[in-house]
């Protein structure tokens, strides 16, 4: 029997990075915001998509009005963030059946094509968890943080390090699982280790599978992503 389709939006961080009042998930860039974007790219991409939105408590309010005034008709199970991202994610996983795909992906990612979900959700359904990744265009540095003798932070190359480009990538989100994997995964204690579900996943020893993931599929963290996410919008066609 075909699995039910299920996206967790994470967007429960305060976004302190963006030095502004208003997390960054609910700025607006071109008259909508982010999460609405990030929202709707799922729900042309799967129609009838169970949609569970994870949100800073004191913002839930804000949202739900956000959405009756901006006419976004789109039914969400609406959760309560975490301390972590970890705890957000287990307390969204509470509205998730075993049994179901469920996609977990950052509500600040709204460049994600349709089409990439659509193609992840359908080799998703043959595989436990299915992660995009992106090769590694950077060339990698192995740093430590020190101190000099005032005190002042400075970094310092760690003697002998090298890392192989070829061997890294970088993950992106939607990952996609099988619920029940997700759901036990979460079970354990958390780790700051787990960064991403991947990571959670794969501590728990189950196989990890990856697709190419999307340049333009960035994750707005700043003020100054808010500045290419203008000209993504503009290639995407903003609508
Ligand atoms: O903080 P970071 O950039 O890793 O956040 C990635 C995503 O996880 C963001 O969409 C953020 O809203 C979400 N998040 C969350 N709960 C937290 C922290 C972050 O849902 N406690």
């Amino acid at each position: 029997m075909e699995r039910k389709k299920y996206v967790v939006i994470m967007a429960a961080g305060s976004g302190t990075r963006m030095g502004s009042d208003l997390p960054k998930q609910f700025i607006e860039i071109g008259g909508k915001a982010i999460l609405r974007r990030t929202i709707e790219a799922f729900v042309k991409a799967c129609p009838g998509i169970t949609v569970v939105t994870v949100l800073p408590e004191v913002h839930m309010g804000y949202w739900r009005d956000y959405c009756i005034k901006s006419n976004f008709i789109c039914p969400q199970i609406i959760v309560k963030g975490g301390i972590t991202r970890f705890h957000s994610v287990r307390n969204a996983l509470s509205k998730v059946p075993d049994g179901a795909l469920v996609a977990v992906h950052d509500g600040v990612r709204p460049f994600v094509t349709p089409e990439l979900i659509r193609k992840m959700y359908e080799r998703a359904a043959h595989v436990q968890a299915l992660i995009p990744v992106l090769p590694c265009v950077d060339t990698m540095k192995m740093l430590e943080k020190k101190k000099d003798a005032e005190g002042n932070p400075f970094l310092d190359e760690i003697p002998g390090a090298h890392v192989d480009r070829e061997l890294l990538y970088g993950a992106q989100t939607p990952q996609i699982f099988h619920s029940e994997i997700l759901s036990e995964a979460y079970s354990r204690a958390y780790d700051t280790a787990f960064t991403d579900d991947a990571s959670v996943v794969s501590a728990h020893g189950k196989k990890l599978s990856f697709v190419i993931g999307e340049r333009l599929n960035i994750k707005i963290t700043t003020q100054e992503n808010l500045v290419p996410s203008k000209a993504i919008l503009e290639v995407i066609g903003k609508n």
